[in-house]
Protein backbone atom coordinates (compact mmCIF):
# COMPACT_ATOMS: atom_id res chain seq x y z
CA UNK A 1 0.00 0.00 0.00
CA UNK A 2 0.89 3.59 -0.62
CA UNK A 3 1.71 5.54 2.03
CA UNK A 4 -0.75 8.45 2.12
CA UNK A 5 0.19 10.42 4.90
CA UNK A 6 1.23 13.45 3.17
CA UNK A 7 -2.48 13.45 1.50
CA UNK A 8 -4.22 12.68 4.74
CA UNK A 9 -2.38 15.62 6.50
CA UNK A 10 -3.34 18.23 3.72
CA UNK A 11 -6.51 16.65 3.76
CA UNK A 12 -7.05 17.37 7.21
CA UNK A 13 -6.06 21.29 7.12
CA UNK A 14 -8.58 22.54 4.96
CA UNK A 15 -7.77 26.09 4.87
CA UNK A 16 -11.98 27.14 5.36
CA UNK A 17 -14.18 25.88 8.02
CA UNK A 18 -15.75 22.48 7.74
CA UNK A 19 -18.77 23.78 8.23
CA UNK A 20 -18.35 25.63 4.87
CA UNK A 21 -17.91 22.41 3.34
CA UNK A 22 -21.35 21.13 4.40
CA UNK A 23 -23.37 24.06 2.39
CA UNK A 24 -25.59 22.87 -0.50
CA UNK A 25 -23.53 22.96 -3.85
CA UNK A 26 -23.92 23.43 -7.45
CA UNK A 27 -21.33 21.99 -9.74
CA UNK A 28 -19.55 23.69 -12.25
CA UNK A 29 -19.93 21.63 -15.16
CA UNK A 30 -21.43 18.68 -15.67
CA UNK A 31 -19.46 15.22 -16.39
CA UNK A 32 -17.13 15.09 -19.41
CA UNK A 33 -18.17 12.47 -21.83
CA UNK A 34 -15.62 10.80 -23.78
CA UNK A 35 -17.35 8.95 -25.78
CA UNK A 36 -17.79 5.86 -23.43
CA UNK A 37 -15.68 6.95 -20.73
CA UNK A 38 -17.09 9.44 -18.30
CA UNK A 39 -14.98 12.02 -16.31
CA UNK A 40 -16.84 13.09 -13.47
CA UNK A 41 -14.31 16.25 -12.66
CA UNK A 42 -14.19 17.84 -16.21
CA UNK A 43 -10.40 18.74 -15.32
CA UNK A 44 -6.91 16.91 -17.29
CA UNK A 45 -3.59 16.59 -16.65
CA UNK A 46 -2.03 18.15 -19.53
CA UNK A 47 0.51 15.58 -21.02
CA UNK A 48 3.74 16.68 -20.26
CA UNK A 49 6.99 15.30 -21.32
CA UNK A 50 9.85 13.57 -18.61
CA UNK A 51 6.64 14.66 -15.75
CA UNK A 52 3.89 12.79 -15.95
CA UNK A 53 5.03 9.43 -15.55
CA UNK A 54 2.92 7.01 -13.56
CA UNK A 55 4.49 8.24 -9.95
CA UNK A 56 3.73 12.06 -10.65
CA UNK A 57 -0.35 10.86 -11.94
CA UNK A 58 -0.66 8.77 -8.85
CA UNK A 59 0.66 11.62 -6.99
CA UNK A 60 -1.77 13.94 -8.70
CA UNK A 61 -5.25 11.71 -8.68
CA UNK A 62 -4.78 10.76 -4.63
CA UNK A 63 -5.96 14.35 -4.63
CA UNK A 64 -8.66 14.73 -7.00
CA UNK A 65 -10.84 13.49 -9.74
CA UNK A 66 -9.79 14.18 -13.41
CA UNK A 67 -8.43 12.54 -16.62
CA UNK A 68 -4.46 11.55 -16.21
CA UNK A 69 -2.49 11.64 -19.36
CA UNK A 70 0.66 10.39 -19.74
CA UNK A 71 4.07 12.17 -21.49
CA UNK A 72 3.50 11.89 -25.19
CA UNK A 73 4.83 8.52 -26.46
CA UNK A 74 6.10 8.48 -30.37
CA UNK A 75 4.28 6.34 -32.63
CA UNK A 76 7.01 4.56 -34.17
CA UNK A 77 8.88 3.80 -31.26
CA UNK A 78 5.95 2.38 -29.81
CA UNK A 79 5.51 0.55 -32.66
CA UNK A 80 9.27 -0.65 -32.44
CA UNK A 81 8.48 -1.25 -29.15
CA UNK A 82 11.41 0.76 -27.92
CA UNK A 83 11.61 0.00 -23.79
CA UNK A 84 11.47 3.99 -23.29
CA UNK A 85 8.44 3.60 -24.91
CA UNK A 86 6.90 0.80 -23.29
CA UNK A 87 7.56 2.69 -20.13
CA UNK A 88 5.82 5.78 -20.97
CA UNK A 89 2.90 3.85 -21.87
CA UNK A 90 2.66 2.02 -18.25
CA UNK A 91 -0.17 2.66 -16.32
CA UNK A 92 -0.93 1.23 -12.77
CA UNK A 93 -3.28 -1.41 -11.83
CA UNK A 94 -5.72 1.16 -10.10
CA UNK A 95 -5.32 3.99 -12.49
CA UNK A 96 -8.77 3.98 -15.09
CA UNK A 97 -9.15 5.43 -17.71
CA UNK A 98 -5.45 4.55 -18.78
CA UNK A 99 -5.02 7.31 -21.16
CA UNK A 100 -1.90 7.62 -23.83
CA UNK A 101 -0.96 10.53 -25.96
CA UNK A 102 0.61 9.39 -29.04
CA UNK A 103 2.98 11.70 -31.65
CA UNK A 104 2.84 10.89 -35.41
CA UNK A 105 3.42 12.53 -38.72
CA UNK A 106 1.89 9.65 -40.92
CA UNK A 107 -1.21 7.84 -40.95
CA UNK A 108 0.17 4.52 -41.53
CA UNK A 109 2.51 4.68 -38.38
CA UNK A 110 -0.44 6.39 -36.35
CA UNK A 111 -2.80 2.83 -37.31
CA UNK A 112 0.08 0.65 -36.44
CA UNK A 113 0.62 2.28 -32.98
CA UNK A 114 -3.47 2.86 -32.35
CA UNK A 115 -4.03 -1.06 -33.67
CA UNK A 116 -1.39 -2.11 -31.37
CA UNK A 117 -2.79 -0.15 -28.15
CA UNK A 118 -6.11 -1.34 -28.98
CA UNK A 119 -4.93 -5.13 -29.78
CA UNK A 120 -2.99 -5.74 -26.38
CA UNK A 121 -5.18 -3.75 -24.47
CA UNK A 122 -3.45 -0.63 -23.27
CA UNK A 123 -5.38 2.33 -23.14
CA UNK A 124 -8.79 3.05 -22.76
CA UNK A 125 -8.44 6.46 -24.21
CA UNK A 126 -6.03 7.99 -26.88
CA UNK A 127 -5.26 11.15 -27.75
CA UNK A 128 -3.12 12.61 -30.60
CA UNK A 129 -0.13 15.73 -30.02
CA UNK A 130 -0.57 18.06 -32.61
CA UNK A 131 0.80 20.91 -30.39
CA UNK A 132 4.35 20.25 -29.96
CA UNK A 133 6.16 23.01 -30.96
CA UNK A 134 10.09 21.90 -30.39
CA UNK A 135 12.13 22.40 -33.87
CA UNK A 136 13.20 19.06 -33.83
CA UNK A 137 9.29 17.83 -34.24
CA UNK A 138 7.79 21.05 -36.30
CA UNK A 139 11.04 21.00 -38.69
CA UNK A 140 9.65 17.25 -39.59
CA UNK A 141 6.16 18.84 -40.45
CA UNK A 142 4.75 17.20 -36.85
CA UNK A 143 3.14 18.51 -33.89
CA UNK A 144 1.83 22.45 -33.69
CA UNK A 145 3.11 22.92 -37.82
CA UNK A 146 0.79 19.78 -38.90
CA UNK A 147 -2.26 20.69 -38.98
CA UNK A 148 -1.51 23.22 -41.70
CA UNK A 149 -1.71 19.96 -44.06
CA UNK A 150 -5.13 19.50 -43.90
CA UNK A 151 -5.88 16.42 -45.44
CA UNK A 152 -2.42 14.65 -43.62
CA UNK A 153 -3.70 15.99 -40.72
CA UNK A 154 -7.66 14.51 -41.53
CA UNK A 155 -5.96 11.12 -42.62
CA UNK A 156 -4.11 10.91 -39.70
CA UNK A 157 -6.82 11.50 -37.24
CA UNK A 158 -9.51 9.48 -39.02
CA UNK A 159 -6.99 6.54 -39.32
CA UNK A 160 -6.53 6.88 -35.32
CA UNK A 161 -10.50 7.28 -34.85
CA UNK A 162 -10.84 3.89 -37.31
CA UNK A 163 -8.46 1.86 -35.59
CA UNK A 164 -9.58 2.47 -32.11
CA UNK A 165 -13.12 1.92 -32.91
CA UNK A 166 -12.82 -1.56 -33.00
CA UNK A 167 -11.91 -1.22 -29.32
CA UNK A 168 -14.28 0.95 -28.23
CA UNK A 169 -11.08 3.78 -27.50
CA UNK A 170 -12.49 7.16 -27.59
CA UNK A 171 -10.04 9.64 -29.27
CA UNK A 172 -8.96 13.31 -28.75
CA UNK A 173 -7.05 15.98 -30.02
CA UNK A 174 -4.99 18.58 -28.59
CA UNK A 175 -4.12 21.19 -30.46
CA UNK A 176 -2.15 24.71 -30.76
CA UNK A 177 -3.57 27.45 -32.26
CA UNK A 178 -1.49 27.35 -35.06
CA UNK A 179 2.06 28.21 -36.79
CA UNK A 180 1.98 31.79 -35.50
CA UNK A 181 -0.81 34.27 -35.95
CA UNK A 182 -0.44 34.55 -39.82
CA UNK A 183 -1.00 30.73 -40.12
CA UNK A 184 -3.81 29.68 -37.89
CA UNK A 185 -5.25 26.15 -37.82
CA UNK A 186 -7.45 25.89 -34.75
CA UNK A 187 -10.75 26.66 -35.97
CA UNK A 188 -10.28 24.77 -39.41
CA UNK A 189 -8.53 21.40 -37.71
CA UNK A 190 -11.30 21.32 -34.83
CA UNK A 191 -13.88 21.01 -37.24
CA UNK A 192 -11.89 18.31 -39.37
CA UNK A 193 -10.95 16.75 -36.07
CA UNK A 194 -14.80 16.78 -35.14
CA UNK A 195 -15.68 15.46 -39.04
CA UNK A 196 -13.43 12.79 -38.51
CA UNK A 197 -14.93 11.06 -35.57
CA UNK A 198 -12.92 12.64 -32.16
CA UNK A 199 -14.51 12.97 -28.92
CA UNK A 200 -13.15 16.43 -27.99
CA UNK A 201 -10.35 18.96 -28.26
CA UNK A 202 -8.00 20.64 -26.67
CA UNK A 203 -6.87 23.80 -27.33
CA UNK A 204 -3.45 25.18 -25.89
CA UNK A 205 -4.16 29.35 -26.54
CA UNK A 206 -0.75 29.53 -28.36
CA UNK A 207 0.51 29.67 -31.34
CA UNK A 208 3.69 27.44 -32.17
CA UNK A 209 5.87 30.81 -32.57
CA UNK A 210 5.00 31.97 -29.27
CA UNK A 211 6.29 28.64 -27.26
CA UNK A 212 5.51 29.36 -23.85
CA UNK A 213 5.64 33.50 -24.25
CA UNK A 214 3.13 35.99 -23.29
CA UNK A 215 -0.50 34.67 -22.27
CA UNK A 216 -2.29 31.96 -23.66
CA UNK A 217 -5.61 33.49 -25.43
CA UNK A 218 -8.35 32.38 -23.81
CA UNK A 219 -10.45 34.78 -26.29
CA UNK A 220 -9.60 31.82 -29.20
CA UNK A 221 -10.68 29.08 -26.81
CA UNK A 222 -13.82 30.52 -26.83
CA UNK A 223 -14.17 31.34 -30.24
CA UNK A 224 -13.27 27.35 -30.37
CA UNK A 225 -16.19 26.39 -27.98
CA UNK A 226 -18.43 28.36 -30.01
CA UNK A 227 -17.77 27.36 -33.59
CA UNK A 228 -17.80 23.37 -32.38
CA UNK A 229 -20.98 23.17 -30.72
CA UNK A 230 -21.80 19.51 -31.18
CA UNK A 231 -18.61 17.84 -29.03
CA UNK A 232 -16.63 18.94 -26.15
CA UNK A 233 -13.62 21.82 -26.12
CA UNK A 234 -11.18 21.50 -23.36
CA UNK A 235 -9.34 25.02 -22.92
CA UNK A 236 -5.51 24.82 -21.83
CA UNK A 237 -3.53 27.25 -20.79
CA UNK A 238 -2.01 30.00 -18.06
CA UNK A 239 -4.27 27.86 -15.49
CA UNK A 240 -2.49 28.46 -12.19
CA UNK A 241 -5.08 28.06 -9.69
CA UNK A 242 -8.63 26.74 -9.04
CA UNK A 243 -9.62 30.51 -9.57
CA UNK A 244 -8.43 30.56 -12.96
CA UNK A 245 -9.75 26.81 -13.94
CA UNK A 246 -13.37 28.63 -12.97
CA UNK A 247 -12.48 32.04 -14.57
CA UNK A 248 -11.64 29.98 -18.02
CA UNK A 249 -14.67 28.15 -18.02
CA UNK A 250 -17.07 31.19 -16.78
CA UNK A 251 -15.60 33.50 -19.77
CA UNK A 252 -14.96 30.88 -22.57
CA UNK A 253 -18.18 28.45 -22.02
CA UNK A 254 -15.55 24.68 -22.31
CA UNK A 255 -16.64 21.91 -20.86
CA UNK A 256 -12.98 21.10 -19.33
CA UNK A 257 -9.61 22.19 -18.22
CA UNK A 258 -6.49 21.19 -19.10
CA UNK A 259 -3.67 21.86 -16.50
CA UNK A 260 0.00 21.16 -17.25
CA UNK A 261 2.76 23.45 -15.27
CA UNK A 262 0.51 24.83 -12.68
CA UNK A 263 0.65 21.76 -10.89
CA UNK A 264 4.63 21.00 -10.86
CA UNK A 265 5.21 20.29 -7.65
CA UNK A 266 1.83 21.01 -6.52
CA UNK A 267 0.15 17.70 -6.97
CA UNK A 268 -2.84 19.22 -4.64
CA UNK A 269 -4.10 21.69 -7.42
CA UNK A 270 -6.36 18.79 -8.35
CA UNK A 271 -7.76 18.69 -4.96
CA UNK A 272 -8.24 22.67 -5.43
CA UNK A 273 -9.83 22.14 -8.62
CA UNK A 274 -12.11 19.03 -7.75
CA UNK A 275 -13.55 21.49 -4.45
CA UNK A 276 -13.69 25.00 -7.07
CA UNK A 277 -15.90 22.05 -9.52
CA UNK A 278 -17.89 21.16 -7.05
CA UNK A 279 -18.63 24.53 -5.81
CA UNK A 280 -16.29 24.09 -2.70
CA UNK A 281 -14.08 26.66 -0.94
CA UNK A 282 -11.32 24.41 0.37
CA UNK A 283 -7.91 25.09 -0.66
CA UNK A 284 -5.04 23.02 -0.17
CA UNK A 285 -2.05 25.24 1.38
CA UNK A 286 0.24 22.68 2.95
CA UNK A 287 3.69 23.96 5.23
CA UNK A 288 7.09 22.80 4.38
CA UNK A 289 6.66 19.19 6.29
CA UNK A 290 4.07 18.33 3.58
CA UNK A 291 6.11 19.63 0.64
CA UNK A 292 9.05 17.78 1.81
CA UNK A 293 6.54 14.17 2.39
CA UNK A 294 4.84 15.03 -0.93
CA UNK A 295 8.89 15.22 -2.61
CA UNK A 296 10.30 12.26 -1.07
CA UNK A 297 7.20 10.12 -1.74
CA UNK A 298 7.50 11.41 -5.69
CA UNK A 299 11.23 10.31 -5.46
CA UNK A 300 10.44 6.85 -3.62
CA UNK A 301 8.31 5.92 -6.95
CA UNK A 302 10.52 6.84 -9.28
CA UNK A 303 12.50 4.71 -8.60
CA UNK A 304 10.19 1.11 -9.35
CA UNK A 305 9.31 3.33 -12.49
CA UNK A 306 12.70 3.96 -13.83
CA UNK A 307 12.96 -0.17 -13.03
CA UNK A 308 14.73 0.38 -9.92
CA UNK A 309 17.59 2.26 -11.00
CA UNK A 310 17.79 5.15 -8.25
CA UNK A 311 20.43 7.16 -9.55
CA UNK A 312 17.98 7.68 -12.65
CA UNK A 313 15.41 8.54 -10.33
CA UNK A 314 17.25 10.91 -8.64
CA UNK A 315 18.42 12.54 -11.53
CA UNK A 316 14.33 12.81 -12.65
CA UNK A 317 14.05 14.71 -9.30
CA UNK A 318 15.95 17.03 -9.12
CA UNK A 319 13.78 19.17 -12.02
CA UNK A 320 10.59 19.25 -9.62
CA UNK A 321 12.59 20.65 -6.69
CA UNK A 322 12.78 24.05 -7.45
CA UNK A 323 8.98 23.48 -8.41
CA UNK A 324 8.09 22.13 -5.03
CA UNK A 325 9.67 25.07 -2.30
CA UNK A 326 8.64 27.51 -4.72
CA UNK A 327 7.97 30.27 -2.75
CA UNK A 328 8.90 28.10 0.69
CA UNK A 329 12.16 30.11 2.26
CA UNK A 330 14.95 27.37 1.58
CA UNK A 331 18.21 28.86 1.62
CA UNK A 332 20.22 28.78 -1.96
CA UNK A 333 22.52 25.94 -0.64
CA UNK A 334 20.03 23.67 0.29
CA UNK A 335 18.51 24.54 -2.95
CA UNK A 336 21.82 23.55 -4.32
CA UNK A 337 22.28 20.13 -2.47
CA UNK A 338 18.80 19.45 -3.15
CA UNK A 339 18.91 19.80 -6.99
CA UNK A 340 22.17 17.75 -7.50
CA UNK A 341 21.01 14.88 -4.93
CA UNK A 342 22.60 11.89 -5.90
CA UNK A 343 20.84 9.11 -3.45
CA UNK A 344 17.14 8.68 -1.79
CA UNK A 345 19.11 8.61 1.76
CA UNK A 346 20.75 11.45 1.28
CA UNK A 347 17.55 13.84 -0.10
CA UNK A 348 15.93 12.41 2.93
CA UNK A 349 18.35 13.99 4.87
CA UNK A 350 19.06 17.13 3.14
CA UNK A 351 14.78 17.50 3.49
CA UNK A 352 15.73 16.33 6.96
CA UNK A 353 17.46 19.53 7.36
CA UNK A 354 14.38 22.24 6.73
CA UNK A 355 12.23 23.53 9.45
CA UNK A 356 9.26 21.27 8.63
CA UNK A 357 7.20 23.86 10.92
CA UNK A 358 6.88 26.37 8.65
CA UNK A 359 3.52 27.14 6.72
CA UNK A 360 2.33 27.51 3.86
CA UNK A 361 4.28 30.89 2.25
CA UNK A 362 1.21 32.56 0.89
CA UNK A 363 1.25 34.57 -2.79
CA UNK A 364 5.19 33.41 -2.91
CA UNK A 365 3.87 29.66 -3.76
CA UNK A 366 0.91 30.92 -6.51
CA UNK A 367 1.85 32.13 -9.97
CA UNK A 368 3.12 30.88 -13.52
CA UNK A 369 6.10 28.10 -12.68
CA UNK A 370 7.86 26.07 -15.11
CA UNK A 371 8.54 27.07 -19.18
CA UNK A 372 7.97 30.36 -20.04
CA UNK A 373 10.51 32.30 -22.10
CA UNK A 374 9.57 34.13 -25.49
CA UNK A 375 8.67 33.73 -29.03
CA UNK A 376 10.75 31.60 -30.99
CA UNK A 377 11.19 31.05 -34.89
CA UNK A 378 8.77 27.74 -35.85
CA UNK A 379 10.79 25.91 -37.85
CA UNK A 380 9.35 24.35 -40.91
CA UNK A 381 10.31 21.79 -43.75
CA UNK A 382 11.17 23.48 -46.65
CA UNK A 383 7.93 25.75 -48.48
CA UNK A 384 5.76 24.13 -45.88
CA UNK A 385 3.69 27.47 -45.45
CA UNK A 386 3.45 27.70 -49.38
CA UNK A 387 0.51 25.45 -49.62
CA UNK A 388 -2.04 23.63 -47.45
CA UNK A 389 -1.76 19.87 -49.38
CA UNK A 390 1.72 18.56 -49.46
CA UNK A 391 4.15 18.49 -52.31
CA UNK A 392 5.87 15.18 -53.31
CA UNK A 393 9.46 16.47 -51.38
CA UNK A 394 7.53 16.90 -48.24
CA UNK A 395 5.34 13.62 -48.44
CA UNK A 396 8.37 11.58 -49.35
CA UNK A 397 9.94 13.62 -45.81
CA UNK A 398 6.67 12.67 -44.00
CA UNK A 399 6.76 9.14 -44.99
CA UNK A 400 10.40 8.60 -42.98
CA UNK A 401 10.21 11.25 -40.41
CA UNK A 402 8.70 10.00 -37.85
CA UNK A 403 11.21 11.33 -35.19
CA UNK A 404 12.13 10.40 -31.86
CA UNK A 405 11.39 13.40 -29.60
CA UNK A 406 9.72 14.12 -26.55
CA UNK A 407 8.08 17.59 -25.42
CA UNK A 408 4.72 19.64 -25.98
C1 LIG B 1 7.70 20.15 -19.62
C2 LIG B 1 6.55 20.14 -20.58
C3 LIG B 1 6.33 19.03 -21.38
C4 LIG B 1 5.25 18.98 -22.25
N1 LIG B 1 5.02 17.87 -22.98
C5 LIG B 1 3.89 17.78 -23.74
C6 LIG B 1 3.54 16.58 -24.39
O1 LIG B 1 4.22 15.55 -24.27
N2 LIG B 1 2.41 16.58 -25.15
C7 LIG B 1 1.61 17.68 -25.28
O2 LIG B 1 0.59 17.64 -25.99
N3 LIG B 1 1.93 18.84 -24.67
C8 LIG B 1 3.02 18.89 -23.88
N4 LIG B 1 3.28 20.03 -23.19
C9 LIG B 1 2.32 21.15 -23.27
C10 LIG B 1 1.29 21.04 -22.15
O3 LIG B 1 0.54 19.85 -22.28
C11 LIG B 1 0.34 22.25 -22.14
O4 LIG B 1 -0.34 22.29 -23.35
C12 LIG B 1 1.09 23.56 -21.95
O5 LIG B 1 2.02 23.47 -20.92
C13 LIG B 1 0.11 24.71 -21.68
O6 LIG B 1 -0.64 24.44 -20.52
P1 LIG B 1 -0.28 25.12 -19.10
O7 LIG B 1 -0.29 26.60 -19.29
O8 LIG B 1 -1.35 24.62 -18.18
O9 LIG B 1 1.08 24.64 -18.75
C14 LIG B 1 4.37 20.09 -22.34
C15 LIG B 1 4.60 21.21 -21.55
C16 LIG B 1 5.66 21.24 -20.67
C17 LIG B 1 5.85 22.45 -19.78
Amino acid sequence: MPDNSAVTEILERPTTPPEASETPVQPLLPPLRLGPITVDTPVVLAPMAGITNTAFRRLCREYGGGLYVNEMVTARALVERRPESLRIIKHEPDEVPRSVQLYSVDPVTTGHAVRMLVEEDRADHIDLNFGCPVPKVTRKGGGSALPWKTKLFESIVSTAVREASRGNIPVTVKMRKGIDEDHLTYINAGKVARDSGVVAVALHGRTARQHYSGQADWDAIKRLRDSLTDIPVLGNGDIWSAEDAVRMVEQTGVDGVVVGRGCQGRPWLFGDLQAAFEGRPERHQPGVSVVCQTLLRHAEMLIPYFDGDERKAMQDIRKHVAWYFKGYPVGSKLRTQLVTVESLAQLQDLLGQLDQSIGYPGEDAEGPRGRAGSPKKVHLPEDWLVDRELNEDQRAMIQAAEVDTSGG
